[in-house]
């Protein structure tokens, strides 16, 4: 069978997204098959959820230039794989932030992800508890953190939004930290929200017909508050630091300059995130910003990086140019959208496995292993 004929055979499709059934026990293991790599799921996505959806998931900043070249510029950079190693063990595991990680493929914080599917945040972390990996939940995830912590088991971390008001920005970190959440992303390329006018319209009729709410939000944020704050600067980080007992990292720093700043002013970490091409158009990809902040930042936090991650080649040139872990948004979202938690398991699954036999055919055992040595650009 086809993907078409598949997406045809799914009761859901062209259905609206209050029709879905929750899991489609329906898809045998031999189906799944044809599902071999990333963009076979996003094909599939978009056949399920309808194109309205798929375009808040894949939409972007003005012509989507940013969006585009996050991933193709991985294609500018090639691998020098090494020969004659042992590569019968190869281990994904990694330390991030205090905790062992089995992989460094982490889910990026994405809002809103019951437009993708009913079970929305909560299938996405019980596919991350599953499948082992680390899970940020977005400020403005549907479920509350509180929700997806104890339906899935996830030891989650948390992005934050602040709003202008610090008093609501407290009691949101109050209600992460309750979740048990050890690591706040405080996102900072988002003082106003980037022009997505490539945007569907099902979102805003979602919200505005009470079909799906900000659970973190719940109760605490006055009607017509944005969920940014156009006056954050620096001293944010000392503000949060005497707020919460968080690690502190920085979701969005892609210059030199500002990492530079981000050491200074002593936080946890960062991610080299341009918000995956949905902030400022024109931003460089982060791939090509990784090298400077990475050579910046000389080892004193980890650096992490998103955007464009759609292969396992992506992750080892990502690790090799100085990345502690990566990110992944879409693409997991993709797999939610296709088959709810199932999907998301394909996607951490496709991706770990691609990462393992990248690593066999580069000759590097371990993620340590995997240094500049291993990557050159045309
Ligand atoms: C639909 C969607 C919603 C997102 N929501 C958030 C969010 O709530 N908070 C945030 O910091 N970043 C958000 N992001 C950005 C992601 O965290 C991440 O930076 C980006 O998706 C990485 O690029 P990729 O999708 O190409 O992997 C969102 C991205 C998408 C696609």
């Amino acid at each position: 069978m086809g993907l078409s004929s598949l997406a045809l055979a799914l009761p859901y499709v062209g259905c609206d997204i209050k029709d879905r059934p929750v899991l489609l026990e329906e898809i045998q293991e031999a189906d799944l098959a044809l599902l071999k790599n990333i963009f076979d799921l996003e094909k599939l996505s978009g056949e399920a959820m309808g194109e309205d959806a798929l375009s808040y998931l894949n939409g972007g900043a003005d012509d989507l230039k940013t969006v585009r070249a996050n991933h193709e510029a991985y294609g500018n950079i090639q691998i020098r794989p090494r020969r004659l190693v042992d590569v019968r063990n190869i281990s994904t595991k990694i330390e991030l932030f205090g905790k062992e990680l089995d992989n460094p493929i982490i889910l990026c914080p994405v809002g809103f992800q019951k437009v993708f599917h009913p079970d929305g945040e909560i299938a996405s972390a019980k596919a991350a508890v599953n499948r082992n990996h680390q899970m940020i939940v977005s400020s403005v995830s549907n479920f509350s953190v509180n929700e997806i912590a104890k339906e899935s088991g996830a030891d989650l971390w948390f992005q934050l939004y602040p709003t202008s008001d610090r008093a609501i920005t407290k009691k949101l970190l109050d209600r992460a930290m309750a979740a048990g959440c050890k690591v706040c992303f405080l996102t900072v390329d988002t003082p106003v929200l980037g022009n997505r006018e490539n945007h569907g319209t099902n979102l805003a009729k979602m919200i505005e017909s009470g079909e799906i709410e900000m659970g973190n939000f719940r109760d605490i944020l006055p009607e017509g508050m944005g969920i940014n704050d156009p006056g954050m600067t620096w001293e944010m980080i000392g503000w949060l630091r005497e707020n919460c007992d968080m690690k502190i990292v920085l979701k969005g720093i892609v210059t030199r300059e500002d990492a530079r700043l981000a050491v200074q002013h002593n936080v946890d970490g960062i991610v080299v995130s341009n918000h995956g091409g949905r902030q400022l158009e024109s931003n460089r990809a982060t791939i090509d910003c990784l090298p400077e902040v990475a050579e910046e930042v000389n080892g004193a936090f980890p650096v992490l990086i998103d955007g464009g991650i759609r292969r396992g080649t992506d992750i080892f040139k990502a690790l090799a140019l100085g990345a502690s872990a990566v990110c992944i948004g879409r693409p997991f979202c993709w797999g939610l959208g296709a088959l709810g938690q199932q999907g998301v398991e394909l996607a951490l699954e496709i991706l770990k496995t691609e990462l393992i036999r990248d690593m066999q055919l580069a000759g590097t055992p371990s993620v340590s292993d995997i240094t500049s040595n291993y990557v050159l650009r045309s």
